[in-house]
């Protein structure tokens, strides 16, 4: 459903805590919406810098996730692999309103490619 600039995309309750679910966007990458520990959201491209690894099957930890296949760690607020290594995934708007989690409509857009 779309609000504005903003689409809904679940309920925060259907995300675990420290988990995240994928949204799949037509002719695109998945999107990746994380829930923090703190009960804050993110949304990313589902796909490591790296090699392309769910970044979605990671472990979250504070506001990074820790990538399932050679477990570099993307910041979620920047989309930006931490310490060591070097790379980023996109990062979209992400947050919560009245237990709903809503990502911006962007976030489609940019990850839809061109058909
Ligand atoms: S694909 Fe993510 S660390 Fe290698």
């Amino acid at each position: 459903m779309m609000i504005g600039d903003w689409l809904d995309v679940g309920a925060l309750a259907d995300i675990p805590l420290r988990g995240a679910r994928t949204i799949a966007v037509a002719d695109g990458d998945d999107i990746g919406v994380f829930r923090t520990g703190d009960d804050r959201v993110f949304a990313l491209v589902n796909r490591c810098p790296h090699k392309d690894g769910p970044l979605s099957q990671g472990i979250i930890h504070g506001h990074a996730v820790s990538c399932p296949l050679h477990n570099w760690k993307i910041s979620l607020e920047t989309g930006e692999a931490l310490g060591e290594d070097k790379g980023c995934v996109p990062t979209f708007p992400a947050k919560v309103e009245a237990g709903r989690v809503l990502i911006s409509r962007m976030a489609i857009v940019a990850t839809a490619r061109a058909a």
